[in-house]
């Protein structure tokens, strides 16, 4: 069967990469794709947001199935237009992705299906908003209900900053993300990322991870959309799993069904992991970068398989298996980044690079300019290593990376610490 991949980033250099293993593939194309996907797919220069255009593609190339990378075009209703048009894809409806799309429409659903999360406030107004602060403790988050591209939370420390961010919100910071706000009880707790996929009715585990989302060395520094991940998370063990499957993944299927708008891809849930246990950050209705490319070195089974069984409501047949290895994943970004990365410059040595045991390159923000391959966004690339643990994954990452000459980006020096600790201590 022919697939289209609609994205970009290093995740979907990963999901190309494991896609492209499938005996179920005839041919890959990707929209826009990047210089490494470029390797494995013929990219097409599609606008995601023209569904008309990805419609009519799909029919002049023959397109089988379609896989969508990134919230935007499931927040926009890609997914509804391929439905109406009978074209079978992975990832949830418009309504369904409301799930990310809107924080207020997630924290109401865990209230009324009892899904363990912080405490919160709905508001379309700064006094109202400011009014509610009054009585919380610190500290306290607040958040812009829709999309922000990651930038629309602010975790305050103090009221009078709590209340810069409910005024910046409203002052069009983000746009028409911030014309409504949550404020959120701060929760305390280590964070994982946990994923499963949903066929609408039922939801199937992938193994664990964890990011990094802070740009600089020991989780310090601006939020990023992460800098690096690791799998698996041993924070995550079997029995958090399976509180959070029970807890939290099911629950929110249900619920959705019940409403009408069945989740059908794989739900990303940012959960923190506190002292009663598990509880949602939030939702997302796509796979998480980089927490893919570490999904994608362990994943051994067919991942379009595995989606095909997700469109066709079949989970309930379906299993999937992991190596036992550590997978781990280093976030190489262009300086500036987070803030407007500097583009254009040379990176050097991939070749080389690649040729480390156990490692593979997933390129994000690259282009091929001639025989160079050029930084052309703020993550660019994504250095990814299984290893017996994640101490071997981890030095095998860093080791291709010494590789790479690229004076124009810099990267972490700690990925994975957290479980290089535990794996130290013998836990
Ligand atoms: P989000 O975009 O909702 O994932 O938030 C970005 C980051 O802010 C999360 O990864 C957390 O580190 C932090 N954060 C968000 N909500 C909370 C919360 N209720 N308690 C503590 N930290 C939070
Ligand atoms: N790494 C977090 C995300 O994909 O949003």
């Amino acid at each position: 069967m022919n697939v289209l991949l609609i994205g970009s980033g290093g995740r979907e250099h990963a999901l190309a990469w494991a896609l492209s293993a499938s005996p179920l593939l005839t041919k890959l194309y990707a929209a826009p794709g990047n210089a490494g996907i470029a390797e494995l797919a013929e990219c097409v220069a599609l606008d995601a947001a023209d569904h008309a255009a990805v419609l009519r593609f799909v029919a002049e190339a023959a397109i089988g199935f379609v896989v969508i990378g990134p919230e935007a075009p499931l927040v926009s209703g890609l997914s509804d237009a391929l439905a109406v048009a009978g074209v079978k894809h992975f990832g949830p409806s418009k309504a369904a992705s409301q799930l990310e799309g809107s924080k207020g429409f997630t924290k109401d659903l865990c209230r009324e299906a009892g899904i363990p999360t912080g405490a919160y406030g709905r508001f379309k107004d700064a006094a109202s908003a400011k009014a509610y602060l009054a009585a919380q403790p610190v500290p306290i988050v607040v958040k812009a209900d829709g999309l922000a591209a990651g930038k629309g939370v602010v975790v305050a420390t103090t009221r009078a900053e709590a209340e810069a961010a409910v005024d910046a919100c409203f002052a069009g910071a983000f746009g028409a993300a911030g014309a409504e706000v949550v404020i959120e009880e701060f929760l305390d707790g280590e964070e994982a990322s946990f994923f499963a996929l949903c066929d609408g009715t039922t939801a199937l585990a992938l193994a664990t991870a964890q990011d990094h989302k802070r740009v600089g060395d020991g989780d310090t520094g601006p939020n990023t959309g992460g800098m690096g991940a690791y799998s698996p998370a041993p924070v995550m063990t079997p029995a958090i799993v399976q509180r959070t499957m029970e807890e939290i993944i099911q629950p929110t299927v249900a619920a959705m069904a019940a409403r009408g708008m069945p989740f059908k891809g794989v739900l990303f849930a940012g959960l923190m992991i506190t002292a009663e246990g598990p509880k949602l950050i939030e939702y997302n209705v796509r796979f998480g970068d980089p927490e893919t490319q570490v999904l994608m070195m362990r994943l051994t089974s067919d991942l379009l398989a595995a989606m095909l069984a997700t469109a066709d409501g079949v989970l309930d047949h379906f299993d999937l298996r992991w190596r036992s290895d550590a997978a781990l994943t280093v976030v190489l970004a262009a300086n500036g980044y987070p803030g407007p990365p500097v583009k254009g410059t040379e990176i050097r040595g991939l070749e080389v690079a690649r040729m480390v045991a156990g490692v593979q390159i997933f390129h994000a923000g690259t282009r091929r300019d001639g025989d160079r391959i050029v930084a052309d966004g703020g993550r660019v690339l994504n250095v990814t290593a299984l290893g017996q643990t994640v101490a071997e994954a981890q030095a095998r990452a860093y080791e291709a990376i010494a590789k790479i000459d690229w004076p124009g980006g810099f990267c972490r020096r700690d990925i994975g610490w957290r479980a290089v600790l535990r794996e130290a201590a013998g836990e």
